[in-house]
C-alpha cells in the first residue's frame, strides 16, 4: 500500500485547508480528526483554486471556496454546492491519518 505522506495533520488548520505543493497540487481540508484531499484544480476553468498561492478560504468547517469565481465545494465530497460550476466536483484523493500524518492511500 502506498502511504505517501502529504503533511502532518497539525499543519492543516482545524476547519480549514492546506495547499500541498506537489504535482499535481493537492488541497487537504480538515474537520477535527477527519481529513479529505482533492486535486487543486477547479472544475470551472481547470485552474488551481488559490489565487494567492497557498491561501484557500473555508467556511464553518463545511465548504472551501475557489478564489476566482467563488464556487463553494463541500469538504466531504468536493461537490460544488454554489457558484458557476454547481454540481461539478473536485477530484478526490484517498487519504488517511497515520500517526498524526496525512497520507495518500
Ligand atoms: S475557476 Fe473556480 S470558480 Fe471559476
Amino acid at each position: 500500500m502506498d502511504t505517501t505522506m502529504l503533511c502532518h495533520l497539525d499543519a492543516v488548520p482545524d476547519g480549514g485547508a492546506r495547499v500541498i505543493d506537489r504535482d499535481p497540487g493537492v488541497i487537504v481540508v480538515r474537520r477535527g480528526q477527519q481529513v479529505w484531499a482533492y486535486i487543486n484544480r477547479c472544475p470551472h476553468f481547470s485552474i488551481p483554486l488559490d489565487f494567492e498561492p497557498g491561501t484557500i478560504c473555508t467556511y464553518d468547517a463545511e465548504v472551501l471556496m475557489c478564489a476566482h469565481h467563488s464556487a463553494l465545494f463541500r469538504f466531504t465530497d468536493g461537490v460544488c454546492i454554489d457558484g458557476p460550476c454547481r454540481d461539478a466536483a473536485l477530484s478526490p484523493l484517498a487519504v488517511q491519518v497515520i500517526e498524526g500524518r496525512v497520507c495518500l492511500c
